[in-house]
C-alpha cells in the first residue's frame, strides 16, 4: 500500500444526529475533531426525528467544517482529499454532508472519498493507538449494528457474523426508553446499572452456542419490556437500578463469550472494540479482563472517539484512497449499507 505521511484528509460525517469534521495529516496525526451534536435538540422527542436532524445539519455543516480547518491551522487549500460517509445513516441527514464533501472536492479538485461509517467506527482504534496494526479482530457494537469482523489488513476485512435483529445499542436505547430515561438511553442504562445488583433478573442471552457468531437482541428487549409489565401489572416495585444492571449484564456476556470465542478460532491475539457502546464502562472492564485472562492485546478507543465523530471517517479514508478507493462526484448516500467482506 502506497503511503502519504504529509496528506491532509478533511472528513465530514452527518449520518444521524452529530455534525462533524476533521482534519487528519497522514496516517494517524489529528490535527482537529470538531462535533456538534443535536442531542438535546432530539432528547424532547425522545429519539431521532429524520427531519429535524437533517434541518440541523445543513444549518451547522459549514460552521463545523470552517472550525475543523481552523482549529488544525491549515487553509483550505491546503486540503489533499475529501472522506465522506455515505452510509448507513439517516438519508436526509448522509445528503448534507455527502453535499458538502462533493461541493468541496469538486472546488478543490482532490479526490473524494465515500466512507462506510460502521469500517470508519473500527479506524477509531488507530487514532487511539499509534501501534495497532492489522491483524485483529473488532467488535463492533454501534447504535445500528453488532458485528465482529476479522479486519486481515487496512483494506481486507471478512466478516464472522452480525446481528439477525436488534442492535445492541438499538436495545439499549429501546429498553431505557420504555424505563422512562432520557435519549440516548445507552449512557442512562450504563450509569444506573453501577448501583443495581446485575444477578436481580435472570433475562435471557440468545444464540450463545460455540462457533455462532451471530448476534440477537431482539429476544433480551422483549424479556425486558415482559418483565417490566409483569411487575406493573403486580403493582409489584420496579428497581430500576436491578433491571439495567441485569440487562446491561445479559448484553456484556453475550458480546463477550462471543468476541473471546472468535479470538480462539481465528487465533488472533489482538481484540478491539468499536462503535458508539464500546462507551459502556461495564463492557471496556469486562472485555479487558477477559483479554488479559486469555492472554490477549485489548484496545478500545477513547472516548470522544467511540461515539460518532469524523476523525474516524478521515482515518478510513486515508487508508482506502491509498490503495487507489475513490468516489466520484455521482457518489450516492446507501442508508441501509451493512458491514460485508472487503477486498480479496
Ligand atoms: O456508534 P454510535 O454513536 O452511532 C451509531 O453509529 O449508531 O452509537 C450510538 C449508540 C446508541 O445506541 C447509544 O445509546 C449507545 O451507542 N451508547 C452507549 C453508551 N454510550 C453510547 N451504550 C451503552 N453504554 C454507553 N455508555
Ligand atoms: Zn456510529
Amino acid at each position: 500500500m502506497r503511503r502519504d505521511d504529509n496528506i491532509l484528509t478533511l472528513a465530514i460525517e452527518s449520518s444521524c444526529d452529530e455534525t462533524a469534521a476533521a482534519v487528519l495529516r497522514g496516517e494517524r496525526e489529528l490535527l482537529s475533531n470538531i462535533i456538534s451534536t443535536q442531542i438535546p435538540i432530539h432528547q424532547k422527542f425522545g429519539g431521532v426525528v429524520p427531519e429535524i436532524a437533517s434541518r440541523n445539519h445543513i444549518v451547522n455543516v459549514m460552521p463545523v467544517i470552517d472550525e475543523a480547518i481552523r482549529a488544525a491551522n491549515v487553509g483550505l487549500p491546503d486540503i489533499g482529499q475529501v472522506a465522506v460517509t455515505y452510509g448507513p445513516g439517516l438519508v436526509g441527514a448522509l445528503l448534507v454532508g455527502l453535499s458538502a464533501a462533493k461541493a468541496l472536492a469538486f472546488a478543490l479538485d482532490v479526490p473524494l472519498i465515500g466512507v462506510n461509517h460502521l469500517e470508519g467506527h473500527i479506524f477509531a482504534n488507530f487514532l487511539s493507538a499509534a501501534e495497532l496494526e492489522p491483524p485483529f479482530m473488532a467488535l463492533v457494537v454501534s447504535g445500528g449494528h453488532t458485528a465482529l469482523v476479522h479486519v486481515k489488513d487496512y483494506n481486507n476485512f471478512r466478516m464472522m457474523g452480525q446481528t439477525r435483529d436488534d442492535a445492541a445499542g438499538e436495545a439499549f436505547d429501546k429498553v431505557a426508553r420504555v424505563m422512562g430515561l432520557p435519549y440516548p438511553g445507552g449512557p442512562e442504562i450504563d450509569r444506573l446499572a453501577k448501583e443495581g445488583n446485575p444477578e436481580a433478573v435472570d433475562f435471557p442471552r440468545a444464540l450463545s452456542e460455540k462457533g455462532n457468531y451471530e448476534f440477537s437482541f431482539s429476544g433480551l428487549k422483549s424479556a425486558v419490556l415482559n418483565y417490566l409489565n409483569a411487575q406493573r401489572m403486580k403493582h409489584a416495585e420496579i428497581n430500576k437500578a436491578d433491571v439495567a444492571a441485569s440487562f446491561q449484564r445479559a448484553v456484556i456476556d453475550v458480546l463477550t463469550e462471543k468476541a473471546i470465542d472468535a479470538m480462539r478460532k481465528t487465533k488472533l491475539d489482538t481484540l478491539v472494540l468499536a462503535g458508539g457502546v464500546a462507551a459502556n464502562s461495564g463492557l471496556e472492564d469486562r472485555l479487558r479482563k477477559a483479554a488479559e485472562e486469555n492472554g490477549l492485546n485489548f484496545y478500545y478507543p477513547s472516548k470522544s472517539l467511540c461515539t460518532d465523530n469524523a476523525a474516524m471517517i478521515a482515518c478510513r479514508g486515508y487508508y482506502m484512497s491509498m490503495a487507489g478507493e475513490v468516489s466520484n462526484l455521482y457518489l450516492n448516500a446507501v442508508p441501509n449499507l451493512g458491514l460485508t467482506d472487503v477486498g480479496g
